[in-house]
């Protein structure tokens, strides 16, 4: 048997699969951890929902609708806000034999900058491995465009969130499809400090009820996850592990998510450049998916030759 183990920086992960942030929990997600160790043992690492700085009661209902190839959500990032978090739900972790990887949120470079602060230094279980920063949301000082559109923020907001955290704690940065060129925002993160970087978000969406001529979401447009959303986010990984040296060497490794519902899809990630992948919107479809991947990838890799090692990025070979 070949092992499956995957290296995000100083994080060695035994199996390349993530959830991926806001589909399975905080500290409410390990309930659904610690009743299956069949989901334990198949993946590398467990990342939590976005954390903000004050709790935040999320967007107006509904919040999710169904698409033929996917859903749309507008949560709103409803969480209880960082001091909870660290005090409630954190703990929670401390029987999850998993490296736990805490999702970011904030409004403004200080927000993120404070948030940092607060989880490298009231994490005294070093629970946390890894910090996911989301670059997605909008920055109120800028009239509300989102961060992640403007390379120069990325850089900032990533600066100053590796100057907040403790050395051993991953710092990962996530990308938003919603942009033109996504290597803009990628070497922006790299120029941060970035150890890491995860792709793809969700993507602008919106659905109408044609009966009431209205939008169907609460919030009226949220974002696309699910099946629709893969050959966008295979082609952004591809496009960053080819035109960005640090990726290529691996140095920065890729975490490719979006859209992924069976091994087929997450060896795609993989040769396209991933080193791990992160799946969401399939868990709500089938809660054993984690399971279904790990074994499909496994069984492809012992009928090889080839090592997992040799997987990544294989499309760019030859
Ligand atoms: C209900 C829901 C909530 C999400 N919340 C977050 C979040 O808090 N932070 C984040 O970075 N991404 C969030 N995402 C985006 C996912 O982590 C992921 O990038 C996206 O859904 C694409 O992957 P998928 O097609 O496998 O779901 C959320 C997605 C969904 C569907």
């Amino acid at each position: 048997m070949k092992p499956l183990g995957v290296q995000i920086n100083n994080l060695r992960l035994k199996s390349p699969l993530m959830t991926a942030s806001g589909t399975s929990g905080h500290g409410d997600g390990t309930a659904v951890l610690s009743n299956s160790s069949r989901i334990i043992s198949s993946l590398g690492a467990f990342v939590t929902k976005g954390v903000t700085l004050d709790r935040r009661e999320g967007n107006l209902e509904p919040r999710i609708v169904e698409t033929r190839a996917g859903i749309i959500n507008s949560i709103g990032l409803q969480n209880n806000g960082v001091e909870v978090f660290v005090k409630k739900e954190l703990p929670e972790f401390l029987n999850v034999d998993l490296p736990i990887i805490v999702n970011i949120a904030a409004n403004t470079v200080d927000e993120f900058s404070m948030l940092a602060s607060y989880l490298s230094d009231n994490d005294p279980g070093q629970i946390i491995r890894g910090i996911e920063i989301n670059v997605s949301c909008p920055n109120i000082k800028k009239g509300g465009i989102a961060f992640g559109i403007d390379p120069l923020q990325v850089e900032r907001i990533v600066k100053t969130v590796k100057k907040r955290v403790d050395s051993r704690i991953v710092v990962i940065t996530k990308l938003t499809p919603n942009v033109t060129d996504i290597t803009l925002p990628a070497r922006a993160a790299i120029e941060g400090g970035t150890d890491a970087l995860s792709m793809i978000n969700t993507l602008r969406g919106m659905a109408i009820d044609i009966d009431t001529g209205k939008p169907l979401l609460g919030n009226k447009s949220g974002g696309l996850s699910g099946p629709a959303i893969k050959p966008i986010g295979v082609f952004m990984v591809y496009e960053c592990f080819e035109k960005i040296p640090e990726c290529n060497s691996r140095e920065v490794p890729i975490i490719g998510i979006g859209g992924i519902s069976s091994w087929q899809d997450a060896l795609e990630y993989i040769m396209a450049g991933a080193t791990a992948v992160g799946i969401g919107t399939a868990w709500f479809v089938n809660p054993d998916i984690f399971n279904r991947i790990y074994n499909g990838i496994k069984k492809f890799i012992n009928n090889r030759e080839e090592t997992i090692s040799d997987l990544i990025g294989k499309a760019h070979k030859g």
